[in-house]
C-alpha cells in the first residue's frame, strides 16, 4: 500500500507532488510527506492527509522531489514514522512503499555501526544503507543497497548534490511518466495523466535513474529497455461530477458501467470457449472481487456444469491445486500483492491463467496469458462499488460466450433494474441500521455472496459491524446473537429456496431481529414477516443480482452518511492493498 511519486524536470516539484499525492491517497492516507531540493534535500511530513495540510510543503522548493502517502504497517501513523526517511547526515532521502522483511536485521547492524533511527519503520533504513554505501556516486550507492533488502518494494530516493532521482521496484507496482523534458515516477499512472499519458511499467528488479533529459533502466546491471504504454484515461472520470462523495457518484455509474464491462467481455469469445470446455475453473481474489467471483461460480456451475472453485487469494498458496484448471485472477486494481501471488503460483504451476482488472497494465496483466478489461473507469471510493458491477458484468459477457447465448436482452433489463434501483427508497431500512452495533446480511443461492458483499459495504464505510450469511448457516452460531438490537438484511427472491428462506425469516423473526426484507413489492409473504420491505424491479436473475446489489450499497452508503463517516476513505482502510 501506500502511494508513492516523483518528479524531474522543469516545473517546481511540491505541487506536482502534492497534487500526485493527494490522487494518490485512495493507497493509504495516515500520513504524507515530500523531499525537494538539489544542493541540500528539504523534508517535511505530517501525521494525517495532505489533502487537509498541503500547505505544510510550502518550504520544500526545487525542481525534483519525492513524496509519499502513508498506509502504515511498521510503527504508528504519526509525524517521525511519515515518509520520506533520511540517513543521519540528512544527505539522502527516501520514500518506500513494500516491507523490507529483513528490516530488523539490517537496523541491528546499523545501530552497531552507529546509525542514529528516527522513526519505527521498517523504510528507514534504506537511507541509512545508501548512507553507508556512498562513496561519491549515488547511483552506484542505490545499486549496492538493493541486493540487502528482502522483500517487497518501490523505492524513489533523492541526494543532496545529485541532480537524479533514482526509482527502483521489487513486488511493488512503479510506473514512469516520459513527459516533454520532465520524467514522473508513481505508483500507479493516476497523477501522471495530467502531465503524460506516456507510461513505462517497471519490472521487477528495474532501476532507474531520471535526470532532466534522460531516462535509464538497468536490470541485473544490464541497460534494458522497457515498453512504453499509452494510458487512456478519463480524467473527467475521476472528478466528483457534482456528487457529495465519489462512492455515490460511482454508484450511479453503473448502468453503464454494466453495459460497457459486458460488452468489452463478449469480444472475448476464445477465452470463453477455453472456459466452457475446461475440467475446472479456479478463481483467486480478494474482497469485494472475491465477491463478484463467488458469484460467477453459481452461475457458471448452474447454466455451463463448468465446476469452479473460488480461493481467497491469500490462503490459495497454502493449498494443493490441480495444474489442469483454468485460473481466473480477479483483481480492480490489478495490483493486490496477494492476488498477484496466488496467479504467480498458478503461472508456474503452468495453469493456463485469465486476468480480470480494471486497470490498463497493471501487474496481473502482466503475469496472466490473457487479460478482461472491466469497463468501471477510475473507481477513486476506497469501497468498491462499480468496479464490482463491471467485473459481475464480464463474468456475464463470458457466461454468454460460454453458453453460446445471445444475452443482449439481459444486458438490457439488467442496465433496466439498476436504474431502478437507484432510486429505491431505502430509507426505512437505513433507520433500521443507523441505530445497530451489528446487523446480519443474509441469503441463499446466488444471493450468498450478494449478502457477503452487502455486509462488506456496510462495515467498511459505517463501521458498523456486518455479517453476510448463508441463511441456512444463521441457525448454526449467529442465532445466539440475534435479539431486537441486531436487524437483518434479508434477500427473500421468488425462485430457488424461496420458500426455505421465508422459513428463515420467520425464526429471525421469533427471536426478536428487525427484519428488512429485499423481495418482490407485491411479495404479500415477505411483508407478514419482515418490518420493512424493499422492492426489487422484477427481471431474471442477472438483472436480481444487479438490483439487490444496488440497493444494498446505498442502504451502505446513507448509514454512512446519517453516521457522519469519511465515506470515501474509510479510516485504516486502502484500496490498493500492495502487501500480504
Ligand atoms: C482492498 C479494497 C477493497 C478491494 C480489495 C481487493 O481491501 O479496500 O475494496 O475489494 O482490496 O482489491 P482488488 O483491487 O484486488 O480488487
Amino acid at each position: 500500500m501506500c502511494g508513492i511519486v516523483g518528479y524531474i524536470g522543469w516545473r517546481e516539484a511540491a505541487p506536482v507532488l502534492v497534487g500526485g499525492l493527494k490522487s494518490l491517497e485512495y493507497r493509504g492516507y495516515d500520513s504524507f510527506g515530500v523531499a525537494t531540493g538539489t544542493d541540500s534535500i528539504m523534508v517535511a511530513k505530517r501525521k494525517g492527509r495532505i489533502s487537509e495540510q498541503a500547505d505544510c510543503v510550502s518550504g520544500c522548493h526545487g525542481t525534483r522531489g519525492i513524496g509519499h502517502t502513508r498506509w502504515a504497517t511498521h510503527g504508528l501513523p504519526d509525524d517521525r514514522n511519515a515518509h520520506p526517511h533520511t540517513d543521519c547526515t540528512g544527505q539522502f532521502a527516501i520514500v518506500h512503499n513494500g516491507i523490507i522483511e529483513n528490516y530488523a536485521e539490517l537496523r541491528r547492524g546499523l545501530e552497531g555501526r552507529c546509525h542514529r533511527f528516527t522513526s519505527d519503520t521498517d523504510s528507514e533504513v534504506i537511507a541509512h544503507l545508501i548512507e553507508e554505501a556512498w562513496e561519491g556516486d549515488f547511483a552506484a550507492a542505490v545499486r549496492a543497497v538493493l541486493p540487502l533488502l528482502e522483500g517487497s518494494y518501490a523505492i524513489l530516493a533523492v541526494c543532496a548534490g545529485s541532480d537524479e532521482v533514482i526509482a527502483a521496484r521489487e513486488r511493488s507496482p512503479l510506473v514512469i511518466g516520459l513527459g516533454d523534458d520532465e520524467f514522473f515516477a508513481c505508483s500507479d499512472s493516476t497523477p501522471i495523466v495530467e502531465y503524460t499519458r506516456n507510461i513505462m511499467v517497471l519490472e521487477d528488479g528495474d532501476l532507474v535513474v531520471m535526470r532532466r533529459g534522460a531516462v535509464a533502466v538497468e536490470n541485473g546491471g544490464e541497460t534494458v529497455v522497457r515498453e512504453t504504454t499509452y494510458i487512456d484515461y478519463d480524467i473527467e472520470a475521476s472528478r466528483k461530477g457534482g456528487f457529495e462523495h465519489f462512492m455515490l457518484k460511482e454508484i450511479f455509474e453503473q448502468p453503464d458501467v454494466f453495459q460497457q464491462s459486458f460488452r468489452l467481455a463478449c469480444t472475448h469469445q476464445g477465452i470463453s470457449m477455453l472456459l466452457s470446455r475446461a475440467r475446472g475453473v479456479s478463481v483467486i481474489a480478494c474482497g469485494t472481487s472475491y465477491n463478484a467471483a463467488l458469484l460467477f461460480r453459481y452461475f457458471a456451475e448452474k447454466e455451463c456444469g463448468v465446476p469452479v472453485r473460488v480461493d481467497l487469494a491469500s490462503e490459495y498458496r497454502y493449498l494443493s491445486t490441480p495444474d489442469d484448471e483454468i485460473v481466473i485472477a480477479v483483481s480492480q486494481s490489478g495490483e493486490t500483492a496477494d492476488t498477484l501471488s496466488a496467479l504467480k503460483k498458478a503461472v508456474a504451476s503452468s495453469c493456463p491463467t485469465i486476468a480480470i482488472t480494471n486497470v490498463q497494465g497493471s501487474s496481473i496483466t502482466r503475469a496472466a496469458d490473457h487479460t478482461i478489461y472491466t469497463g468501471a473507469g477510475p473507481e477513486i471510493s476506497v469501497a468498491a462499488t462499480k468496479s464490482y458491477m463491471g467485473q459481475f458484468a464480464a463474468f456475464v459477457g463470458l457466461l454468454a460466450g460460454m453458453n453460446c447465448s445471445d444475452m443482449s436482452a439481459v444486458e438490457r433489463s439488467v442496465r433496466q433494474v439498476i436504474e431502478e434501483s437507484l432510486l429505491t427508497d431505502v430509507s426505512e431500512a437505513v433507520s433500521l441500521c443507523a441505530k445497530a452495533s451489528t446487523i446480519f446480511y443474509v441469503g441463499r443461492g446466488i444471493f450468498y455472496p450478494v449478502a457477503l458483499e452487502g455486509a462488506l459495504k456496510m462495515k467498511e464505510i459505517s463501521y458498523i459491524h456486518a455479517e453476510g450469511y448463508a441463511a441456512g448457516e444463521i441457525k448454526h452460531g449467529p442465532f445466539a446473537l440475534l435479539s431486537e438490537e441486531t436487524p437483518a438484511v434479508a434477500v427473500c427472491m421468488p425462485g430457488d429456496g424461496y420458500q426455505s428462506m421465508l422459513g428463515n425469516l420467520r425464526e429471525m423473526k421469533a427471536r426478536g431481529t428487525p427484519l428488512i426484507g429485499i423481495g418482490y413489492g407485491d411479495d404479500i409473504d415477505l411483508q407478514d414477516v419482515a418490518d420493512v420491505c424493499i422492492p426489487v424491479p422484477k427481471g431474471d436473475a442477472y438483472a436480481q443480482v444487479a438490483a439487490v446489489t444496488v440497493i444494498m450499497q446505498r442502504i451502505a452508503y446513507y448509514t454512512a452518511l446519517a453516521l457522519g463517516q469519511d465515506i470515501d476513505k474509510p479510516r485504516n482502510l486502502a484500496k490498493s492493498v500492495t502487501v500480504e
